[in-house]
């Protein structure tokens, strides 16, 4: 069997063309939504994934603003601009890229941004509220991969979840989610003994931890859903997830491609926190 594609690009057009109607339609009642991005530093990554975050937002009717700053911006000039940004009644999120030079305090940074605008979900104020299932804004990856589940119609009620992953950003906010649903979920990570015979046990998987090949096809029950959060290089220098995807891809039922999978997923759940951050100002 070979697995269905979670096609991740069309997905993200479909949810991209809602997002640019309630933004339409905010626009006519005086609100455009506001989003504004701050850059530290020269990471090339960083710049890529910032340019698109940017570009994302003009296609789809937002408003966004760049803010670019050398390396050597110091933690209180960075939180200086935060604050200014928390009063700055057209930007309704503020999204800092990470990482941050070394000399400044991400977390103190994070927590800086004002809970109403953290569409990135990263403040403690988020992550609490995901905890509790209180409203507040998901961090964009996994809610992305949520959005790829949703898709398939996959009910996750009484299924087992396993997470490969325990990174504030994607595996841990992940596991709630998958929590939140009724699946039974296990965390993997660097410290399991056995990974694959935790995730032969799994309906759907969640390979989030940076390294190619880490999910094997003999690690894979045949049939379950593979969501693939990695996004790293092979030796061609080709972009590639965390899944040995020729593989899986002939034992799962579902899988997601790198490129084209969560990645543009990501970006597409910042539009619709800062919408969604846009709409509750308003109301
Ligand atoms: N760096 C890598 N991924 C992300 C992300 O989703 N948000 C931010 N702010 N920085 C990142």
């Amino acid at each position: 069997m070979t697995a269905q594609l979670i096609d991740g690009n069309a997905l993200s057009r479909t949810l991209r063309t809602e997002v640019a109607a309630r933004a339409a339609a905010l626009k006519a009642r005086g609100v455009t939504p506001g989003l504004a991005v701050v850059l530290v530093g020269e990471n090339p990554a960083s710049q890529v994934y910032v340019r698109n975050k940017i570009k994302a937002c003009e296609d789809n009717g937002l408003h966004s603003v760049l803010e670019k700053y050398p390396a050597e911006l110091s933690e209180a000039e960075l939180l200086t601009r935060i604050d200014a940004l928390n009063d700055d009644p057209a930007i309704h999120g503020i999204l800092v890229q990470l990482p941050l030079p070394k000399h400044i305090d991400a977390q103190k940074v994070i927590e800086a941004i004002s809970p109403e605008k953290d569409v990135d979900g990263f403040h403690v104020a988020s992550a609490g509220a995901l905890m509790t299932g209180a409203p507040g804004f998901w961090p964009c990856t996994p809610y992305g991969c949520m959005k790829m589940l949703e898709s398939i119609g996959y009910d996750l009620r009484g299924k087992h979840a396993v997470v490969i992953g325990r990174s504030n950003i994607v595996g841990k906010p992940m596991a709630l989610m998958l929590l939140a649903k009724n699946a039974t979920v296990t965390i993997c990570h660097s410290a399991t003994p056995d990974l694959g015979a935790m995730t032969r046990q799994a309906d759907v998987i969640v390979a989030a931890v940076g390294k190619r090949n880490v999910l094997t096809a003999d690690m894979v029950k045949p049939g379950a859903v593979v969501i693939d959060v990695g996004m790293n290089r092979n030796d061609e220098g080709k972009l590639c997830g965390d899944v040995d995807f020729d593989g899986v891809r002939e034992v799962a039922g579902f899988i997601t491609p790198v490129p084209g999978g969560v990645g543009p997923m990501t970006i597409t759940m910042l539009l619709v926190n800062t919408l969604e951050a846009a709409e509750r100002s308003a109301h």
